[in-house]
């Protein structure tokens, strides 16, 4: 069976556009990066993803009368990339109820938060906020409701009691970084389906998986 080819879409630093690149650089990885997309000609990310020799296209979404016609735009480039799975990773534009339709099931986010507690922005600064003892990151399926749709992994990072935003941030993003690739490589690997909009994760568990239930 051939790898599975995956698209990134970014706006920004792209730290887990890197991340999944590494995992799919080493050898018997059984997904391929083809394209990486961004709504924003200055995303850093770029440059890092031009660097490891992966096709990158810019769409701006200024250029473009409507979310819609936008949309439309980033689905015409990532079919002729050929790409059969979206990771958004940082990608700063709300998309489509026909775009997520279109890409149900064969697109995925990664979320700073256990959701569904505290989806949208400034996470962490609300996880502080509310006292919360434990926090963490999310990859699921994407829905037409931002940051909703089934769970594929999380992962729970302890609050301490002397956390700012920024060192909630750091110790979160590290797990983030851990977290997209194993749930990129269940999928790659045809491990994950949906049923009754939960996901079902078949077989053997290796020694990083119990990620994907920290109390297992
Ligand atoms: C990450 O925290 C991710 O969870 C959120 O946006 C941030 C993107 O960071 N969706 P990066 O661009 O991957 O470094």
């Amino acid at each position: 069976m051939g790898r599975l080819k995956v698209g990134i879409l970014i706006s920004g630093r792209g730290s887990n556009m890197q991340a999944l690149i590494r995992s799919c650089s080493a050898p018997g990885a059984p997904a391929e990066i083809v394209l990486v997309l961004s709504n924003n000609a200055d995303a850093a990310g770029l440059g890092y993803a031009a660097q490891a020799g992966i096709p990158t296209k810019v769409v701006p979404h200024r250029a473009f009368p409507d979310r819609a016609s936008f949309d439309r735009a980033m689905d015409r480039e990532l079919r002729s990339a050929g790409v059969e799975l979206i990771c958004l990773a940082g990608f700063m534009r709300l998309l489509t109820d026909e775009f997520v339709a279109a890409w149900r099931d064969r697109m995925i986010n990664i979320h700073p938060s256990l959701l569904p507690a505290f989806p949208g922005l400034d996470t962490h600064a609300r996880a502080l906020e509310a006292g919360v003892r434990f926090t963490g990151c999310t990859v699921h399926f994407v829905r037409p409701d931002m940051d909703t749709g089934p769970i594929i992994a999380q992962a729970v990072v302890p609050v301490r009691p002397e956390d700012t935003e920024t060192s909630l941030a750091a110790r979160v993003l590290e797990q983030e970084h851990r977290l997209y690739p194993l749930a990129l490589r269940l999928i790659a690997e045809g491990r994950v389906r949906v049923e009754d909009e939960r996901t079902v994760v078949s077989g053997a568990q290796s020694p990083e998986e119990p990620l994907l239930n920290p109390a297992g």
